[in-house]
């Protein structure tokens, strides 16, 4: 019988990790999350709290699921303080994913923050499929460098170069993320470019990736209340980031006036992004 993907399914939370002071990965059994593709999201409900849009992340037991918390405001705060044993309500895994193309033989991944979570599931694949891969996680600093080890891991079958920058120089390269994709692309060739992360990022790799003539597939997030296309709370011009994405090219990415300028708050007012 197949699972109606609309409707909340229950889950137990089975193991949780701290992965920082701010960041934890909640895991819980989910055959559909299990199976979901990179880049697609669920929405999960907080009992008594919140429903949030949430990205699947890649875990390796059969049948297993993550999603990785970063502690902000009230709803993120009562879910990272969920405890093991305890439920919530999942729906999903909605929206498109990130597309692997047939030709791909070498890519470039950059992840900011917790946008390096889709791309974690991205790196799965990429694995499997044996494409060679270059992963940038850039962070703020040291405390907030995430899955550095694990995208190894992901990745342990397939040529690979995990490169990790900070901006405080604390760790890594010091530096922005995207500093080290242009210092990159000037002596290798890629065949895509995959990005997630804040938008003010995503918007310089873009600018950078078409610089090179590289097609670019960005992870981009919204306020989100339905996850499914009913509400247009999610909307970047003509486009609902829960149903025609979450994942845009560099085509669709060219015509978004908003992709990199403007955010929507809780009430859809408009709000110019900055640094
Ligand atoms: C597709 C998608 C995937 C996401 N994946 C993750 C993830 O893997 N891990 C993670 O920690 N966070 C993720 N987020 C962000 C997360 O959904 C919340 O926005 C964030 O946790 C802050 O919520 P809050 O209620 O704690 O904070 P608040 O203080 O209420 O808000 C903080 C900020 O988050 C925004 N926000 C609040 N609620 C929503 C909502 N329903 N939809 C979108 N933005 C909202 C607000 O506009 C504000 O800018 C994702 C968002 C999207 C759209
Ligand atoms: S969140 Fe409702 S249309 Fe996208």
């Amino acid at each position: 019988m197949r699972t109606d993907i609309s409707k909340i399914r229950i889950v137990i939370i089975d193991q949780i990790v701290q992965e920082t002071s701010t960041i934890r990965t909640l895991i819980f059994k989910d055959n559909l999350c299990y199976k979901s593709k990179p880049g697609q999201f669920i929405m999960v409900w907080i009992p008594g709290a919140e429903e949030l849009p949430m990205s699947l992340m890649s875990w390796d037991k059969k049948d297993y699921t993550a999603i990785t918390i970063h502690k902000q405001g009230y709803g993120s705060t009562q879910l990272h303080n969920k405890s093991k044993g305890d439920i919530i309500g999942i729906r999903g895994p909605y929206g498109n994913h990130f597309k692997i193309k047939k030709q791909s033989r070498k890519v470039l991944l950059i992840g900011g923050g917790i946008g390096v979570i889709p791309l974690l599931k991205l790196a799965t694949q990429l694995n499997e499929y044996r494409v060679d891969t270059t992963l940038i996680i850039g962070a703020r600093s040291k405390d907030e460098i995430l899955f550095e080890k694990q995208a190894n891991y992901f990745l342990s079958e397939t040529m690979h170069k995990v490169v990790v920058t900070t901006e405080d120089g604390s760790y890594g390269i010091h530096g922005q993320a995207t500093d080290v994709m242009a210092r990159i692309l000037e002596n290798e060739k890629f065949d895509n470019v995959y990005t997630c992360g804040p938008e003010l990022m995503m918007k310089k790799v873009f600018d950078i990736a078409s610089s090179h003539s590289l097609p670019v597939q960005a992870r981009l997030g919204r306020y989100m209340k339905c996850g499914i296309g009913i509400c247009a709370s999610c909307c970047i011009g003509e486009q609902l980031v829960c149903k025609d994405g979450t994942v845009f090219n560099e085509k669709k990415l060219r015509f978004m006036t908003e992709f990199g300028q403007i955010n929507r708050d809780k009430s859809g007012r408009k709000a110019i992004l900055h640094y």
